[in-house]
């Protein structure tokens, strides 16, 4: 059989009509769309195009999007340019204790170098998040409240129209990762209520290093680059026009699509859940079965590590991930399922299956024909386990 992946949230493959749509701009059509000439004009028509066709997705105006080098970079502005333009009145910051690294790790910057004060909205087993809390951590001094749309580990959705609802009252701005949840859920900026956004590509068969951070129309940050007027100084430097316009292509059939591949996606986790959980004794769903991204499937199997369950299932041909891929090797459980109550050697026994548009029922029946006997020989190898079922 040909090697089965199932890490669709750490990176997806391109869709050939991506590849497609890309090309004029990798080939012929290489201006830079700050030059006034042919070439030059026609790079901007295709990055102002791309960036329409992304605003009407998520229901904002096409000059409330500034385009970026992906995720990373979208959550590090916002984060670190709405702290930077509020430090001299507002120095307090709340992120979810769910974050990606991306907005966690600005968020701590800003706490231990730079006096700002940074509160963490716990979460409950399910990695729900309440408006109830968010509202007794906001202060006078609260700039920004981050908290992430979909979870990349768990596939939780957040409620983020109830958070909003909170921060809008108290006059404080409200950023969201939606970087595992657009063009799998519905978003749309306004129903969301929030002020900024991150989006990336490769997340949605896209391309790499290419991304976008919506900024509602009206709301100041300060920029962390200065050398250009590209994206109204925000994000200057020469804008990537063909990744660009694959973004803007692999999220308009991302849409396109969402409502069918939520459906059939939907079915397949709740069939594999429901046959692994027969298959193998003991073992825990750490995804909720409601308000998730389907194509993502945490399970513990206590007694067997993460990574060697990840590893023996490498030898078999499929690729999963223990935790979130940009945190694979560290042997601390990852702290989303820590925040979420998980104890430590379920933790720490954790693999995360992230189905995407080209797996089937086929796919999901190998691994569960191949999944037990990992396991069974796994916890034969832990004395503990044996100790803990004698
Ligand atoms: C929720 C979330 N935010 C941000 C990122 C970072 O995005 P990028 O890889 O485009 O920098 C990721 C990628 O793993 C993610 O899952």
């Amino acid at each position: 059989m040909e090697p089965i992946y199932l890490d669709h949230n750490a990176t997806t493959p391109v869709d050939p009509a991506v590849v497609e749509a890309m090309l004029p701009f990798l080939n012929e059509g290489y201006g830079n769309a700050s030059s006034v000439h042919m070439f030059g004009r026609d790079a901007k028509v295709a990055l102002e195009q791309a960036r329409e066709t992304i605003a009407g997705v998520i229901n904002c105006e096409p000059s409330e999007l500034y385009f970026t080098s992906g995720g990373t970079e979208s959550d590090n502005i916002a984060v670190l340019g709405t702290a930077y333009q509020y430090r001299k009145k507002k120095t307090h910051l709340v992120g979810g204790a769910t974050e990606h690294h991306a907005v966690i790790e600005p968020a701590e910057h800003l706490h231990h170098h730079e006096g700002f004060g940074l509160d963490l909205l716990p979460v409950d087993s399910e990695g729900f998040a309440s408006a109830t809390e968010l509202a007794k951590l906001i202060t006078d001094h609260t700039c920004l409240v981050s908290i992430m749309h979909g979870n990349n580990e768990t596939g939780s959705v957040q409620d983020i129209a109830a958070l909003t609802a909170v921060t809008r009252e108290r006059g404080v701005l409200f950023h969201t990762d939606a970087v595992q949840s657009i063009g799998k859920v519905e978003v749309d900026v306004k129903q969301l209520g929030v002020d900024m956004l991150s989006l990336t590509g490769h997340k949605i068969y896209g391309p790499k290093g290419s991304g976008a951070l919506f900024i509602r129309q009206g709301v100041k940050i300060a920029p962390l680059f200065y050398g250009g007027a590209h994206e109204k100084k925000r994000r200057p430097g020469t804008e990537n026009v063909a990744g660009i316009v694959g973004l803007a292509k692999a999220l308009e059939i991302a849409e396109k699509q969402r409502e069918s591949d939520f459906t059939r996606l939907s079915e397949l986790a709740d069939y594999f859940i429901e046959k692994i959980t027969t298959a193998v004794p003991d073992i825990y769903l750490n995804s909720p079965r409601t308000r998730r991204i389907p194509q993502t499937i945490n399970l513990s199997f206590p007694g067997a590590e993460g990574e060697s369950i990840i590893l023996s299932l490498d030898l078999k041909g499929v690729a999963a991930s223990s935790g979130s891929a940009c945190t694979s090797g560290a042997t601390e459980p990852s702290h989303v399922l820590t925040a979420m109550g998980v104890p430590l050697e379920r933790g720490q026994a954790a693999v995360r299956f992230s189905m995407g548009r080209v797996t089937t029922r086929e796919h999901m029946d190998y691994v569960i024909e191949v999944l037990p006997p990992i396991i069974e020989r796994l916890r034969a190898m832990s004395p503990t386990y044996r100790q803990s079922q004698a």
